[in-house]
C-alpha cells in the first residue's frame, strides 16, 4: 500500500479511504472490520450526550440513484460510545475520528471534555445532520455565525485536532467553509447528506420513511460533492475529507482531483459489501501506475475554479 500511504493533521494514514460517520454503526466490532478490511481511518456514528433510539422504521430505503436515510442520530451516547472506540484503539491503530453532535455550544463543550479523555485521534462536530429537523430545526451548518461560534468554543478546550461536518444544502459553502477554518476548525469534511429528499410508496400513498424526509446519498450526488468540495478547496488552506457517492477507485481519483486529502466511502458498502475498501485501494493503484503518479501527492489537482474574490462574501 506504499502507493496510498499519506498523513493527516500529523498521523499516519495507510489509505487515504475513511469510513464515514453512521455507515457501520458504532460497535467496536463495525470500526475494526471496516479498518481490516483496508479504510485507513474510521469514524464513530455520531455520538450525543445521552443515548437516542432515533427514529421509527423505515429508516432506510434505496431509489436508482442510491440511497435515502433519516436514521435520526440513533447512538449509544457518549460514554458507551467512547468505550467502543478505546476497544477498537486495543487491537488496531488506525486513526479514529470521534464524531459527535449537539444543538448548542455548550453541549458541544460537554461532548468535547468527555472526548478529551478517549483514545480518539480526531474530533469531528457534526453540525449538518438533516434528519432531525423536527426536533431540533435548521442544521448548524446553515449559520457561518453559528458555525464559527461552536469551533471557536471547541477549539479552545478540544485536545484533537477539529474537522467540521459541513452540510451540501447550503447556497454559500465557500463562506460557511472559511468562517470554519477562521474559527479554528484543522480540517473540513464534506458532503453530509443531500437534501431532504423523499421518496413515495404508491400503493400506500404515503412517504416509505417514517420521517417522511431524509438525506440522499450514493451515487446521484457524486456530482455535487465534486463541485462543493472544488469549490471548497478553492478557497480554503485546510485539508478537506471528501465524500459523496465515493463507489470506485476512479470516483475516489476524481475527488482528490477535486481537492480532497481523504476520501469517504459510505454508501458504496451496500452495493460492494465491506470489501469496498481494498477493492478501491486496488483500482486507485492500478490508475495511478498507469498515469505513472509514484503516490498520493502526485496526483494532480484540478485547476481552481472559484476564487475567494468572485465567490465568499468574506474576501469582499
Ligand atoms: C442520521 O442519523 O439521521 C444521519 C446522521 C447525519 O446525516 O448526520
Amino acid at each position: 500500500m506504499e502507493m496510498l500511504r499519506t498523513e493527516f493533521l500529523g498521523k499516519k494514514v495507510s489509505s487515504p479511504l475513511v469510513l464515514p460517520a453512521g455507515v457501520m454503526g458504532m460497535s467496536f466490532s463495525g470500526l475494526h472490520f471496516s479498518a481490516i478490511s483496508g479504510a485507513g481511518v474510521v469514524t464513530s456514528k455520531s455520538l450525543t450526550l445521552n443515548s437516542r433510539t432515533g427514529h421509527k422504521g423505515p429508516v432506510i430505503a434505496e431509489f436508482e440513484g442510491g440511497f435515502i436515510n433519516a436514521m435520526g442520530l440513533c447512538n449509544p451516547g457518549i460514554e458507551e460510545g467512547l468505550a467502543e472506540i478505546n476497544e477498537f484503539k486495543k487491537v488496531c491503530d488506525k486513526p479514529v475520528i470521534v464524531s459527535v453532535f449537539a444543538t448548542s455550544t455548550d453541549d458541544f463543550i460537554k461532548l468535547t471534555k468527555y472526548v478529551n479523555t478517549s483514545k480518539g485521534d480526531f474530533l469531528e462536530l457534526n453540525l449538518s445532520c438533516p434528519n432531525v429537523f423536527d426536533e431540533f430545526g435548521i442544521p448548524l451548518a446553515a449559520s457561518k455565525e453559528k458555525v464559527a461560534e461552536i469551533i471557536a468554543s471547541v477549539k479552545k478546550i478540544s485536545k484533537l485536532p477539529i474537522i467540521a461536518k459541513l452540510s451540501p444544502n447550503v447556497y454559500n459553502i465557500s463562506e460557511i467553509a472559511l468562517s470554519a477554518e477562521k474559527a479554528g476548525a484543522d480540517a473540513l469534511c464534506l458532503i453530509n447528506t443531500v437534501g431532504p429528499g423523499m421518496l413515495i410508496d404508491k400503493k400506500m400513498v404515503k412517504p416509505i420513511l417514517s420521517n417522511r424526509t431524509g438525506g440522499l446519498s450514493g451515487p446521484c450526488v457524486k456530482p455535487i460533492a465534486l463541485r462543493l468540495v472544488h469549490e471548497v478547496y478553492s478557497c480554503v488552506n485546510i485539508p478537506i475529507i471528501g465524500m459523496g457517492g465515493i463507489t470506485y477507485g476512479d470516483d475516489a481519483i476524481e475527488i482528490i482531483m477535486a481537492g480532497a486529502t481523504l476520501v469517504g466511502v459510505g454508501t458504496a458498502v451496500h452495493y460492494r459489501g465491506i470489501e469496498v475498501f481494498s477493492k478501491i485501494n486496488e483500482e486507485m493503484k492500478i490508475f495511478m501506475k498507469e498515469e505513472n503518479y509514484a503516490n498520493l501527492n502526485e496526483i494532480p489537482k484540478l485547476e481552481k475554479l472559484w476564487t475567494k474574490d468572485s465567490h465568499c462574501q468574506l474576501q469582499k
